[in-house]
């Protein structure tokens, strides 16, 4: 009879500014889908990914948020939830990075224990006009004791690493 995998549920926050791939990043890692359309996310969406990795049955609960300033309050009621945070910046965009401190010091102001966050720099496809450089992301991550990746949605490079790197 085979064995069964135990069960390890994470509960997952995507943060960071509009339009820098949240849903992108979301959309690739749960349906291995990418749309060059824009479609903004209202509010905050959720999904769930089953996954086996090192012998373990992962349950993911993602909790995708809308960047857009207007929907602020509302996300609010969603930082308890999560165990962890992923904070998504574009690469190429240099504002967007700005948003990193706001978002991290949102959801750490929820609660007292150090939850884990990763940062991580979205479309390196357009690393030709990269406005951040490697070296300001890593010290970044550094200032939060959290990990850094870059990736990309739209080549579904880097993906699956964001969601199983070992904290
Ligand atoms: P909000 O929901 O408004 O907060 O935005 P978001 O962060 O969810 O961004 P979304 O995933 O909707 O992507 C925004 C735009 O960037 C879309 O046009 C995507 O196709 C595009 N995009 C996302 N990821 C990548 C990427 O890795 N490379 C490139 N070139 N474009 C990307
Ligand atoms: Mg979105």
């Amino acid at each position: 009879m085979e064995k069964e995998l135990p069960d390890v549920t994470i509960k997952i926050i995507l943060l960071g500014e509009a339009n820098v791939g949240k849903s992108s990043i979301m959309n690739q890692m749960v349906h291995k889908n990418f749309d060059l359309m824009y479609t903004t996310t209202i509010g905050v969406d959720f999904f769930i990914k089953n996954l086996i990795y090192d012998n373990l049955h992962y349950k993911l609960q993602i909790w995708d948020t809308a960047g857009q300033e207007k929907f602020a309050n509302l996300i609010n009621n969603y930082y308890r939830t999560a165990s962890c945070a992923i904070v998504v910046f574009d690469i190429t965009n240099y504002n967007s990075f700005k948003k990193v401190d706001k978002c991290i010091e949102a959801f750490n102001c929820h609660t007292d224990s150090e939850r884990p966050i990763i940062l991580v720099g979205n479309k390196i496809d357009l690393h030709r006009i990269r406005e951040v450089s490697l070296e300001e992301a890593r010290d970044k991550a550094d200032k939060y004791n959290s990990v850094y990746l870059e990736c990309s949605a739209k080549r579904d490079n880097n993906i699956q690493n964001i969601f199983t790197c070992k904290l």
